[in-house]
């Protein structure tokens, strides 16, 4: 059976650390509330570095640490809300950047879980035969669209990006997957609103302040505890294995809150949530990635172990993923 195979894995972050103490310098807030609250105690935030800057570097890491050349790379997909322009999408600049001349590039939108929609699109491509190879990334610099005067939204986000390169394969890789939106819940978390202003109406111009990120936060608790738990279950389900047998839960890296009602209600112990939030807050679609790399470059994956990603996020959307690494 053909399948999807993690070859690679990497990660990149901006090099300023902005901590709870930071923050409380700029917004009425404190290092224990922040941490009580989400588990968060520090987070990377751009000096300047765009979205395209951390994917391009991720990109190539994922070249030298697989061996592979940029020609052979046939598709490219980046997922990210916080995009340098509409057009052209961060994929096809990576695309110029590292000389990737053959591969179709695109970029998607599913928030915090579009690594998972990403790497979902890139093993159909693979298993239909379409294409034998692809970068996946998920990129953020949030930063630019955090309300700096809104404590409840800005102390949950950080920047950075996280992606793999993956290349079909007959034996390891995804096994089974349970992708899901529900757009009747999209108003709970928006972000990036630009309004229709034109010099033939008379809307008013400027930035409007639903280009910040705004979020309803008790109701994200409740989606994501809830689609998260539902969509773990089935994805066990569907292979037919318990959480024993799932070395690791690499879940999106929101609020430790989230994780300890999921690792409660699944009766699966929390030591096996593999957990960053504390250095790198939320990263959005980049959350996954860096989680499951710094998992790799730590060496404790091994061959034939099982894996599961899940995120959740923005849409609203949901995502999780078994792998066979
Ligand atoms: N510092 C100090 N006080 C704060 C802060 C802050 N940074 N933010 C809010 N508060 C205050 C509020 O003003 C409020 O004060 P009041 O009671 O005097 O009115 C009090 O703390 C409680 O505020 P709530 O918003 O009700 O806080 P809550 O207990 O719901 O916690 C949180 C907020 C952590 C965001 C919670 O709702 C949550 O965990 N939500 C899950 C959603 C999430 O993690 N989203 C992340 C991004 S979305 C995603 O990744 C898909």
């Amino acid at each position: 059976m053909i399948r999807t195979r993690l070859i690679a894995t990497a990660a990149d972050a901006p090099e300023q650390i902005i901590t709870n103490d930071d923050l409380a310098k700029v917004v009425d807030t404190s290092d224990e509330w922040i941490s009580q609250r989400t588990g968060i105690k520090e987070r990377r935030i751009s000096s300047g570095e765009n979205t395209s800057d951390l994917v391009v570097n991720v990109a190539k890491q994922l070249l030298e640490k697989a061996s592979v050349t940029p020609e052979s790379i046939d598709l490219i997909i980046v997922a990210s809300v916080t995009p340098d322009y509409n057009t052209p999408s961060l994929a096809c600049m990576i695309q110029k950047e590292i000389g990737a001349v053959h591969a179709v590039a695109f970029d998607i939108s599913a928030a915090c879980s579009g690594f998972m929609f990403a790497l979902s699109i890139a093993d159909k491509y693979i298993k239909t035969g379409s294409y034998e190879n692809a970068i996946v990334i998920g990129g953020e610099t949030l930063s630019k669209i955090v309300n700096w005067k809104d404590r409840a939204t800005c102390v949950l986000f950080g920047d950075g990006a996280g992606g793999a390169y993956v290349e079909k394969s007959q034996e390891s890789g995804i096994t089974c997957e349970d992708i899901g939106s529900a757009g009747s819940q999209y108003d709970i978390l928006t972000a990036g609103y630009t309004a229709c202003t034109n010099v033939f109406n008379d809307q008013p111009e400027g930035m409007d302040e639903h280009w910040y990120v705004s979020m309803n936060g008790r109701e994200v608790f409740k989606f994501a505890t809830k689609n998260v738990i539902k969509s773990m279950q089935k994805v066990m389900e569907l292979e037919g294995i318990t959480q024993e047998e799932v070395k690791y839960f690499i879940p999106h890296q929101a609020n430790a809150r989230i994780v300890e009602v999921i690792s409660k209600k699944l009766k699966i112990p929390y030591e096996k949530f593999y957990l960053n939030m504390e250095r790198y807050g939320n990263t959005s679609s980049a959350s996954i990635p860096i989680a499951l790399n710094e998992l790799n470059e730590k060496g404790l994956l091994e061959r034939g172990d099982k894996i599961i990603l899940s995120g959740f996020g923005g849409g609203m959307t949901w995502g999780t993923m078994l792998i066979t690494w």
